[in-house]
């Protein structure tokens, strides 16, 4: 167990200047985005994404999403196409991630991509997010904010609580308004769903006019988010539970009797806000069981079912 904490920054033009400062110098500041909050690094700098990899304890077979304040200058380091045009005019700033092929004289460390020809890159929305990343002025590598294939962090004393001073700043911008990362799409030969997140199928469907592919589970882990056991909870997690067993703590949607309810009024977009952290705050809880109402499988219900069903995966450890 770490015991020292990381630099506390307020959300300022101060704690904005000062974690790009701590980015520019190869240090890792943790930063609210209107997903979830993310652990950045100088992606041009190999030290830094190296130290993110470290931090997260993340295979390294698993590459990071680069984050821009401009659209610019994250065209710099990819081949742009037609349907990234469409995408980004639709949805950036926003909670969408795409894959492109790197461009050969991008700067981006080559640690990011692990290995692949690809990179990952999406322009947020989140203030914070913005003004950091236009005070740095770099782009900045960031997965999410907790050691790999725990709880994503929803809120700063998430990521304290899981990275502890593997991170050297944490900016607190408060909870974050989506609560599930952001939907990432492949677009090498044809547009791929390779996770499901904040903006859904139907409207990337409706944009592109045509449905995307979506990545079959027995394929090479090109987006692993998709690892089976992933935002893994102590605590085991059973699904659809239409009634609660004796010692099990509670995760209600809907009209439901419950320990926290993720929205009574059966609102998925209030959901997928609490999921995170209503699982942070079960499991502090040490139950053995956490059980959770059915949740819609349609709109943002599919990715919320997403990160349910890795959460109550088999572990291997
Ligand atoms: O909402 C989000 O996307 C958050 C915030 C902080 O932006 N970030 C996030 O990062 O969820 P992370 O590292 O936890 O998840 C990134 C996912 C991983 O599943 C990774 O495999 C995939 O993106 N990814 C990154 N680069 C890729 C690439 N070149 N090709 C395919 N998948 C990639
Ligand atoms: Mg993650």
């Amino acid at each position: 167990m770490n015991l020292s904490s990381p630099e506390i920054l307020p959300d300022t033009a101060q704690g904005h200047s000062r974690a790009a400062r701590i980015l520019s110098t190869g240090g890792l500041v943790a930063f609210p985005t209107e997903t979830v909050y993310g652990l950045g690094g100088d992606a041009c700098d190999d030290r830094a994404v190296a130290r993110i990899y470290e931090a997260k304890g993340r295979p390294s077979f698993n590459p990071l999403i680069v984050h821009f304040a401009d659209l610019d200058t994250l065209k710099q380091n990819v081949h742009w196409t037609t349907e990234a045009e469409l995408l980004a005019r639709t949805y950036w700033p926003g909670p969408l991630t795409l894959v492109l092929k790197k461009r050969a004289d991008s700067p981006i460390s080559p640690l990011v991509s692990a290995g692949l020809e690809t990179i990952a890159v999406r322009l947020p929305a989140h203030a914070t997010a913005r003004a950091i990343l236009r005070a740095a002025g770099c782009g900045v590598a960031a997965p999410s904010a907790n050691r790999s294939g725990q709880i994503s962090p929803t809120q700063a004393a998430h990521v304290v609580a899981s990275l502890g001073d593997r991170v050297d700043a944490v900016v607190d911008g408060g909870a974050c308004a989506v609560g599930v990362e952001s939907t990432i799409v492949g677009l090498l030969d044809k547009p791929v769903l390779l996770r499901p997140g904040g903006i859904t199928e139907e409207d990337l469907a409706h944009t592109l006019g045509r449905h995307l592919a979506v990545r079959h589970k027995a394929e090479a882990i090109s987006a692993p988010g998709q690892l089976m056991s992933h935002y893994a909870p102590h605590a085991h997690v059973r699904l659809n539970a239409t009634e609660w067993l004796p010692g099990e703590l509670r995760l209600g949607f809907g009209e439901v009797d419950c320990d926290l309810n993720l929205s009574e009024t059966e609102d998925l977009v209030e959901a997928a806000a609490h999921l995170f952290d209503y699982l942070h705050q079960l499991d502090a809880r040490r139950a053995e069981v956490i059980a959770v109402s059915p949740i819609p499988h349609e709109g943002l219900g599919i990715a919320i079912n997403d990160r349910l069903s890795r959460a109550a995966a088999p572990r291997d450890d």
